[in-house]
């Protein structure tokens, strides 16, 4: 007998994005597991999730898995399938060789591709049916990041009973740079059918709202812009009789900094085992008087090689030698099919390779290169060790690792550098705060931070975790969907 296929569950509470928060990994010999990739965002979206009925859809990671929906940990999966095409065009195409070096000020050349952006068209009207299918009627929906852009509009034409929200974790750029995309319009249209849209940075919420008024002409006030129901463009196919007086949606577009589970890296940083292999990571470097540390993914927009020239001049210059102060810099795997990322990964690597032959010495290497990803509690002992924490980044959304070692450093010592380009500036103003292109400020700050006194640590790392702790990511999310509840249709949710 043939059974009917079982009708779809259907959510209250529904998050879109790109990647899973489980990734499915094929092991050498073909054994495909799950792994949990326990990014901040889940551990805040946890809790709503199960208060709410919640439901998480999204790519497991992997070409061609076709799976049904499942539970993990408590939260209910639903898989979005991607082929290889899909990966090559949607994913590392149009995602991360046009929107990510074009969001994040051109760093690197964006390429424009007519068949990337059919792919990305089609990829995120897949993710929008996936949501519609298991949204129940008035669920209130959060889309996540610039892979799905299309994706609110795509829901508010199919679904105009649900309440929609999008978040963008990367910067949104300045128009002189936005209005080179030439589907620069039909990323806007998607975008404003949600009801909120959410940044890291007050001047990204206002670099949108001026392509809103750049390229459609819609009026906006403050935070608030007022779309047409009239307008076609805009999603509002199934909007029923125009209200009378207020022939217009009000879509909020207003800055969100994200941030970390604060709590969470406090207690691992408590812990005596984890304390016991900071110690250890000192040894094993040789015991150098300090230790400086970054921690990437392997990403153009970090600012990595910006960093080592710094250092390298500091050694070349004699202002501390190789026995006396050791780079630590992890850089971790990222979308290593990109040719723009191959390419990072050589100069970097030819540039640490230099700098240890240069100047280091049998027992010192003064860089400490790690190309790998560690798991959390390991991150943390690394976090503890490090005197200094460089964050040199040219340009980045918020930039977590600098809120993760302020949140573990419960000893209130660890000098932060943080670049201004970074979005966790705003909030961080405690930090040495440099401009990575600018070389000699960026040795002044290390030296700087390298001979602070102990009093002034102690001040400024009081004042970042004051920060980081009131304004964790359970903050952040409740805040957004406040907003939203308060600006859609929907019930507000359970916290
Ligand atoms: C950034 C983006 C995320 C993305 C992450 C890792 O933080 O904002 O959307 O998931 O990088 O990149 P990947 O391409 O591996 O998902």
């Amino acid at each position: 007998t043939v059974q009917a296929p079982a009708a779809p569950q259907r959510y209250s509470f529904v998050v879109a994005s790109n990647r899973l928060p489980v990734d499915r990994v094929i092991d050498p010999d073909g054994t495909a597991r799950w792994a949990n990739s326990p990014g901040g965002l889940v551990t805040a979206l946890e809790p709503v999730m199960r208060a709410n009925n919640g439901a998480w859809v999204g790519w497991a990671g992997q070409p061609d898995l076709q799976l049904d929906p499942f539970e993990s940990d408590g939260i209910s999966i639903v898989p979005v399938p991607l082929t290889a095409d899909d990966i090559r065009m949607y994913y590392e195409g149009f995602s991360n060789d046009t929107l990510w070096p074009l969001y994040h000020d051109v760093i690197s050349h964006p390429q424009y591709h007519r068949e990337w952006w059919d792919s990305y068209v089609q990829v995120n009207r897949r993710f929008a049916d996936a949501v519609a299918e298991v949204s129940e009627q008035g669920a209130v929906v959060w889309v996540q990041d610039y892979q799905l852009q299309l994706v609110p509009r795509m829901l508010r034409e199919d679904r105009p009973d649900l309440t929609i929200g999008f978040f963008n974790h990367i910067p949104f750029p300045p128009y002189g740079i936005y209005s080179q995309l030439p589907w620069r319009t039909q990323i806007i249209e998607g975008l404003l059918g949600a009801d909120v849209i959410g940044f890291q940075r007050l001047a990204d919420a206002n670099n949108f709202t001026r392509a809103v008024r750049r390229l459609k002409g819609f009026p906006t006030k403050g935070a608030t812009i007022e779309v047409p129901l009239i307008d076609e463009s805009v999603g509002v196919r199934a909007h029923g009789p125009i209200p009378e007086g207020k022939p217009f949606r009000t879509v909020i577009a207003r800055h969100f900094p994200i941030s970390i589970d604060a709590d969470s890296f406090e207690e691992m940083a408590r812990r005596p085992e984890i304390i016991e292999r900071a110690r250890q990571i000192r040894e094993e470097l040789g015991n150098p008087e300090r230790i400086i540390l970054g921690v990437d993914r392997l990403d153009y927009t970090k600012g990595i090689a910006h960093r080592l020239k710094a250092f390298g001049e500091l050694l070349r210059d004699g202002s501390m030698t190789a026995g006396e102060v050791t780079l630590v810099q992890v850089a971790s795997p990222s979308r290593e099919r990109v040719e723009a990322y191959r390419q990072l990964r050589d100069e970097i690597e030819l540039m640490v390779g230099r700098i240890n032959g240069d100047y280091g010495t049998i027992g010192h290497a003064p860089v400490s290169y790690h190309h790998t990803s560690y798991p959390r509690d390991e991150m943390v002992a690394l976090y503890l060790a490090a005197d200094v924490m460089l964050v040199t980044a040219l340009r980045d959304g918020m930039n977590l690792v600098a809120k993760e070692y302020v949140a573990t450093r419960t000893d209130d010592d660890g000098v932060l550098i943080l670049s201004e380009f970074a979005g966790a500036s705003d909030e961080l103003k405690r930090a040495l705060l440099v401009n990575p292109h600018d070389i000699d400020g960026l040795k002044h700050a290390i030296l700087r931070a390298l001979h602070m006194p102990r009093a002034e640590r102690r001040t400024r790392m009081r004042s970042l975790r004051r920060r980081v702790f009131e304004h964790d990511v359970a903050a952040w999310s409740s805040a957004f969907l406040a907003v939203l509840t308060g600006n859609g249709h929907a019930e507000s949710l359970q916290a």
